[in-house]
């Protein structure tokens, strides 16, 4: 089997790029992770993608065309078919996006279009919403908007503070993104306008996303 090549870009912590590694672990999977890039030379993710063997790079050029270009070679020379944005906390040039799109996707901890931006689980909280969640989408030049792919729901509980909701919604992340990448190399996902039609059997796909909603379907 030939697996999809990714290429990965992290700012800081790089536990969604580990839920990756270890997806990309199992052989059956039909991803692997060929590159990491951060942009932060202290990002602990990078320790991560040196345990797991994979090349990482930091490029930590201010001027964000200069960055777009660096990381446009490293994503080239290592053959990358797909991106993944993994807690990449920079505005990318637009011309990158642009030379990237299909082929680029994100995670964000909420669920999109709700919360854009920083400190989506302080919003959700400042409106009181009973759920939240995480989304992954393709990205566009406007910053987490994109089709979507994946979404999980969890329940904001009283009592929620910013980090544990944020916890809460992590969980949900680290089982997504796999799951949206994995159906990215599948060939499953088709852009119809501003809709991600999945193709095959969506129930599996559903109750990895939203255990949950599975749970009390049965309950
Ligand atoms: C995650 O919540 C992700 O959705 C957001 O930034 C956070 C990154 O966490 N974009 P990590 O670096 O993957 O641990």
């Amino acid at each position: 089997m030939t697996r999809l090549r990714v290429g990965v870009l992290i700012s800081g912590r790089g536990s969604n790029l580990q839920a990756l590694i270890e997806a990309t672990a199992d052989p059956a999977y039909p991803a692997e992770i060929v590159t990491v890039i951060s942009n932060r030379a202290e990002a602990p993710g990078l320790a991560r993608a040196a345990a797991a063997g994979i090349s990482h790079h930091v490029i930590a050029e201010s001027d964000r065309a200069a960055f777009a270009a660096a990381a446009d070679r490293v994503l080239r020379s290592a053959g990358v078919e797909l991106v993944a944005l993994a807690g990449f906390m920079r505005i990318l040039d637009t011309g990158f996006v642009e030379a990237w799109a299909d082929r680029m996707i994100n995670i964000h901890p909420s669920l999109l279009p709700a919360f854009p931006g920083l400190h989506p689980q302080r919003q959700a909280l400042a409106a009181g919403v009973k759920f939240s969640g995480c989304t992954v989408h393709f990205v566009r030049p406007v910053m987490d908007t994109g089709p979507i792919i994946a979404q999980a729901v969890v329940p904001v509980e009283d009592g929620d503070d910013e980090d544990r909701l944020a916890d809460r919604i992590l969980a949900a992340e680290h089982r997504v993104y796999p799951l949206a990448v994995r159906l990215y190399a599948e060939g499953r996902l088709r852009i119809v306008g501003n809709r991600v039609a999945v193709a095959g059997a969506m129930a599996p796909d559903i109750a990895v996303m939203n255990p949950e909603l599975l749970a009390s379907a049965d309950g």
